[in-house]
């Protein structure tokens, strides 16, 4: 899939959101390194700190279905709001960092697909230092 078309997919995905306190609805798509595409939404609660960002839910949906391996994101935000860039926040950059993914798409504020390396967004991602 291309990016514009990943973008239009976590646009679709976005439609599914529940965002009844920021009025902020972003859907996202993972793609796994066989091609499987995984899609999430955020999700918030009366509660504020207990909502749920959308590459989050793509993560847990991706890793339910046993896949650890990530490779692309593609994030979107459908509301007036996001008339800029709507990056991953800095917890979904380290998550995303977690399982490998080293491609952002967002929607650049003309509504094309802007593709960044997550080395970028988040350089010196964080690692156990058992792990290296
Ligand atoms: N949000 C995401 O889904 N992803 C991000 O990377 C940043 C923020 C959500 C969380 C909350 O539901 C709403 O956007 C406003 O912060």
């Amino acid at each position: 899939m291309t990016p514009k078309e990943l973008l239009d997919a976590a646009r679709t995905a976005a439609e599914n959101a529940y965002a009844p306190y920021s009025g902020f609805r972003v859907g996202a798509v993972i793609v796994a390194a066989d091609g499987t595409m995984y899609p999430g939404v955020n999700w918030e609660s009366a509660a504020y700190p207990s909502g749920v960002c959308a590459e989050a839910s793509a993560i847990s949906a991706a890793v339910t279905a046993g896949r650890t391996e990530l490779i692309t994101v593609a994030v979107a935000c459908i509301d007036a709001a996001a008339d800029e860039e709507s990056f991953p926040c800095g917890q979904c950059r380290q998550r995303l960092h977690e399982f490998g993914v080293h491609e952002v798409i967002v929607a650049k504020p003309d509504g094309t697909a802007g593709t960044y390396a997550l080395s970028e967004l988040l350089p010196h991602g964080f690692r156990l230092q058992a792990d290296s």
